[in-house]
């Protein structure tokens, strides 16, 4: 029996398929590539010594994965494929929509068929919009995301929702991370964003690796300690675990789980850029501009749910996090190319 990770070769899927490897397990990737290089996968079989059954192909046709379920034995579907810039999906909705809802109801419809019924989704943090107050705990009522980005990732939840409600054979996990950072400890595998960087972490790194001028603060007004946006950034390898443990989880009770995946603490724009300079010694140049459409001034999670039923708990903290993406960055000032 093998595991299917779609998106594998992205940014969060090419560190889970490192860890399935490490952890003895057979796997199947489908990619696209629309966000990502082939080289990722490459580097994370060398670094497991094991190779991987890679497929370039879309989660949006059902021939295709019809036929990649009928040649392998699956177990269970991590499912990381999808389209994540909150900009992009504002400009162009429908590429979004069918993108991250389309793309999931094929691959649910080609699971169906196969008779493989468990499925970890990554969802996200955005599904809770802009709550009242912090931490956020599963049981605070998914708000309204600002963005389609966001409405495809609480569609998927909510579709997801009423399939296991249908079909008592589905065991679903659905995974809200907070933001994810950090890469692998070899500093082989990372995040290499096409284009202009969207997230906070990979821009300040672009800019300390020297391939951007200054990174803009999105507000400094924010009814926050010192007026930045306040996140709850977690090591991409406490978010891979998550996921061993999740799937694990499932396979044991049907039906559907929400689980937080984040550390608990929030850090500021400010204090990003502070720990970027003692980690790496260098200058961090930033600019002051107003805030950007659809941000929240603070979100972090309480995780508590997950250290419960799964035993997980994040064991990074910040500096480790700029640490491995440093390294990463430092190694390999232009990504994959
Ligand atoms: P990523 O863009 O690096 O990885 C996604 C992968 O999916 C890419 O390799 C891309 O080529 C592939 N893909 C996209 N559409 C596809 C399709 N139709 N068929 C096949 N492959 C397709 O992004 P990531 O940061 O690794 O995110 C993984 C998942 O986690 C996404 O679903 C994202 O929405 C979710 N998520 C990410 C964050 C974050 O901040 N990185 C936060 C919350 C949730
Ligand atoms: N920020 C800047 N300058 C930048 C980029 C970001 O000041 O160039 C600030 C933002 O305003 C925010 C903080 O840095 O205060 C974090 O921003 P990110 O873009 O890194 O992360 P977000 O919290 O906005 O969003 C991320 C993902 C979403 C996901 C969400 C919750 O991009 O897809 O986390 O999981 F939904």
């Amino acid at each position: 029996m093998a595991i299917l990770v779609t998106g594998g070769a992205g940014y969060i899927g090419s560190h889970m398929v490192l860890s399935l490897l490490v952890n003895g397990y057979d796997v199947i990737v489908i990619d696209n590539l629309s966000n990502s290089s082939r080289e990722s996968v490459r580097r994370v079989e060398q670094i497991a010594k094991k190779s991987v059954v890679f497929y370039d192909g879309d989660i949006r046709d059902r021939d295709f994965l019809d036929s990649v379920f009928g040649r392998h034995e699956v177990s269970e579907v991590l499912h990381f494929a999808g389209l994540k810039s909150v900009g992009e999906s504002v400009l162009e909705p429908l590429k979004y929509y069918d993108n991250n809802v389309s793309g999931t109801l094929a691959l649910c419809e080609a699971m169906n068929t196969a008779g493989v019924r468990r499925l970890v989704f990554s969802s996200s943090a955005t599904v809770y919009g802009d709550p009242a107050s912090m931490p956020i705990h599963e049981g605070v009522p998914t708000g309204q995301p600002t963005n389609p980005y966001g409405r495809s990732k609480l569609m998927v939840e909510e579709v997801l929702k009423d399939l296991a409600a249908a079909d008592s054979q589905w065991s679903i996990a659905l995974l809200r991370y907070f933001n994810p950072v950090g890469a692998h400890v070899s500093g082989k595998i990372g995040e290499d964003p096409f284009g202009i960087p969207n997230n906070l972490v990979p821009f300040i790194s672009q800019v300390v690796v020297g391939r951007r001028e200054a990174l803009t603060i999105y507000g400094n007004d924010y009814p926050t300690p010192d007026g930045t946006g306040v996140r709850d950034y977690i090591h991409v390898e406490d978010l891979v675990e998550g996921h061993v443990l999740a799937m694990r989880a499932i396979s044991r009770k049907p039906g559907v789980h929400v689980w937080n995946l984040g550390t608990g603490r929030g850090y500021s724009v400010l204090d990003m850029i502070e720990t970027f300079k003692k980690v790496t010694g260098k200058d961090v140049p930033y600019v002051i501009a107003g805030r950007r459409d659809g941000d929240v001034a603070e979100c972090w999670a309480d995780p508590s749910k997950a250290l419960d039923e799964l035993g997980w708990k994040a064991g990074h903290c910040l500096s480790d996090m700029v640490e491995d993406t440093w390294r990463w960055q430092k190694n390999n000032p232009n990504g994959y190319s």
